[in-house]
Parts: C-alpha cells; structure tokens; sequence
C-alpha cells in the first residue's frame, strides 16, 4: 500500500468517526461519483458500470472527481457492491437506471456451489489498483472503502433484480433457516475479503452497505441478519479503520446496527438526527439531510441543513451526509453550498 500521508491520521473525517472534536464538521455525500456530475457522464459513456469499475485509472479519476467538485472531506471507492459477486462468475450485471440483474437467480441449496470464496487478488485485482492510485491522489483526505452487508447483497442474488416487497428473500429467510445462514455466511465471507483488500490498499474507513434491511422488523432483522453483518464487521476490528454501518428506513433498527459492531451509524432522514443519537449512545452518527429536499430552493436547503448542524448540537461524532444516495437530478452546484455552509458553521466543542 502507499505510505499514509502524514495529516490523513487527522483527517476530520476520521477524528468524527472516532468521536473525537472536529474544527469543522466533515461532509461527504454517498453516490457523489455519479450521473449527478457531467464530468462523470462524459466519462462513463454508455457501458455497463462494472467495465468501468474494471478499469482503474477510470475508476480512480470518477472517484476523485467530486472530491475537486464539492470539497468533501472523503472520497468513497468508484465501486458497487455486487463487484464481489460479479467477479467470481455469478453472473450479475448492473442495468443503468434500474440496478443489479442476476441472470439465474439464487434459489436453491444447489446454488450454493455458484458462490466459491472470494479471492480480491485474484478476482478483483482492478479494486486494490484503484485504491492505490486514489490514496496516492487523495494525500490526507480518507478514501472511504465499502461493501454491501450480507441480507442487502442476498436480497439482489435472490430476486434478481431490485425489489418492493423482497417477497423470495423473506420466504427464504423464514422458510429455509440452514440454507439462509450458509447464503449469508458466504456473503459475509466475500465482504470481508473484499473490505480487507481495501484496507490492505489504503482505504482508511469502511462503509458496509446494508441499504435494504429497513424491510426487516428488529426482532427479525436480530435473529436472521444482524450475526452475519456482525461477523464483517469484527473481522474488520483489528485493522483499526472506522466502520460505518448504513442502511434506508433503519429507525427501528439503528441500536441493533450500531451493536452489530459499527463505529459510525448511517442514519436516513426520516429519523431527526437527535433521535437517532440518543438510538446509539456512545458511537457517531452519519446523515441526513433528505436527498430530495435538495432540489428544492437554496433557503429550503440551507434551513434544512442547519437544521441537521442543531440537532447534532455541536456533539462530537457526527459527519455530515445525506440520508441516502444524491439523485441523478440534482444540480451538483447545491451540493457544492452544502459543503460550504457545513464547513463554516458546522463544529464540535473542544476542536
Ligand atoms: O459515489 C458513490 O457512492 C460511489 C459508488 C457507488 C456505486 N454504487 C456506484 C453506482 C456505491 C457506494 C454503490 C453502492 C451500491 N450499489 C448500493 C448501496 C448504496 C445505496 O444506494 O443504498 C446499492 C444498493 C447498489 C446497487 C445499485 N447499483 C443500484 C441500486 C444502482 C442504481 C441504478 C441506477 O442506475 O440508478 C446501481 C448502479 C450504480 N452504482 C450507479 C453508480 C454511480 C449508477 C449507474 C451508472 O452510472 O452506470
């Protein structure tokens, strides 16, 4: 890996995660890299995302460019988390506009041969190549590394295709218990493989991706996902990076991923950010400015913004995002404002 810049230790991005104070509240937007940015659609052209991901000198220059844009205090990795999948021979594809498309769908004990250990160096070399070139670009702003949680992976493997209802996922959660644990014990398998190889590279934090799991009640969401996501999320202790834990429509959920083993609980807007403190004592938050109220008039962003900064209240812990992805609408000009109003007035006590 590249020797880590001697400032990067500092970074306010990581300070928050370890809840320690910060000067300035760090920001960063999940999906920055993306169709939002007309430097990014001049370069992607038409291919499958998964061709650039391939690609590592595209992939590193998609992932710095709003980090030049928007002056956000991390990059995240130019990446999807059915890459893993993707590179064993799964058969997995992501269809623009729509997301993952599994040719042959999981659905039987049989299928479990069709998902071999994920090997990066082998399989994926293009992701640690990516990683190397963008840490060696970034200096002391952190590179976010990132996997998709077992339950929100298994969730595309077995419908196929994105879901409303995650119909063929709960029928087989509750319906196959021994063969659900072995589906999601290997999904755990293949995001450690792949969240350690980032780090090994240089990321220096890690978001796991549980973007699904709001479709889960707590008792069911603890009994048949949270072990397995748990499981990553200990493997990754000892390299001593942050962990973000993220998931949409997690409120009823928040305390159990954060127990799960996080160090920075990702929370969407439907949950005001004091709630969601007082939902993880002792861990920092990350969010959650409504994605879509960002399309609204600059007043409304900027009242909605302050809002976030008021209700985190100058507590260490907190970096500043969205409560999902940016939409492929938004004008990126806005979010360059967020970031500007976030850094002048967004603080915690004793930085
Ligand atoms: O800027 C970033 O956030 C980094 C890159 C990133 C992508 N996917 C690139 C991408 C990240 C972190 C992801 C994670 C991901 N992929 C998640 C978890 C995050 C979340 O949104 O909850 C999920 C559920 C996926 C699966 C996936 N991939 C979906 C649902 C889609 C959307 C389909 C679409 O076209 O809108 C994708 C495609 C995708 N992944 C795009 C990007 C930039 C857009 C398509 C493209 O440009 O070809």
């Amino acid at each position: 890996m590249a020797t880590p810049h001697p400032d990067l230790a500092d970074a306010p991005l990581l300070r928050a995660a370890r809840g320690r104070p910060v000067r300035r509240v760090p920001v960063w937007f999940m999906r920055q890299a993306g169709r939002s940015l007309p430097e990014y659609r001049a370069l992607r052209g038409e291919g499958s995302i998964l061709d650039a991901i391939r690609d590592p000198a595209l992939a590193a220059e998609i992932t710095l460019q709003p980090v030049r844009r928007y002056g956000v205090d991390a990059a995240i990795l130019f990446s999807d988390i059915v890459v893993p999948a993707a590179a064993i021979g799964f058969g997995v594809d992501v269809t623009p506009g729509v997301g993952p498309a599994v040719s042959t769908p999981f659905r039987t004990k049989a299928d479990l041969d069709r998902l071999r250990p994920f090997e990066p160096e082998i399989d994926a070399p293009y992701v640690a190549e990516t990683v190397r070139l963008v840490v060696d670009a970034l200096g002391a702003t952190p590179l976010i590394g990132f996997a998709g949680a077992p339950f929100t992976v298994a969730s595309y493997l077995i419908e196929g295709r994105p879901s409303r209802t995650y119909g063929r996922t709960k029928a087989m959660m509750h319906g196959e218990p021994a063969l659900w644990h072995q589906l999601l014990d290997r999904l755990a398998d293949m995001a450690i493989a792949s969240l350690l190889a980032q780090v090994e590279a240089g990321a220096s934090a890690i978001q796991l991706f549980d973007s699904w799991a709001g479709s889960l009640s707590p008792d069911v969401y603890q009994e048949l996902v949270m072990p397995a996501s748990a499981k990553v999320l200990a493997a990754l202790e000892a390299t001593g990076v942050p962990r973000i834990h993220f998931g949409v429509g997690t409120g009823e959920l928040l305390t159990l991923m954060g127990d799960a083993g996080a160090d920075v609980v990702g929370v969407d807007w439907r949950v005001p950010l004091d709630v969601a403190r007082s939902r993880v004592p002792g861990k920092a938050v990350q969010g959650n400015l409504d994605p879509a109220v960002c399309l609204a008039p600059w007043d409304v962003v900027a009242d909605r913004t302050r809002d976030v900064l008021r209700r985190n209240g100058g507590r260490p812990g907190h970096i500043f995002n969205l409560g999902h992805g940016v939409l492929p609408e938004l004008d990126p000009g806005v979010l360059a404002r967020v970031v500007d109003l976030v850094h002048e007035e967004g603080h915690s006590d004793g930085g």
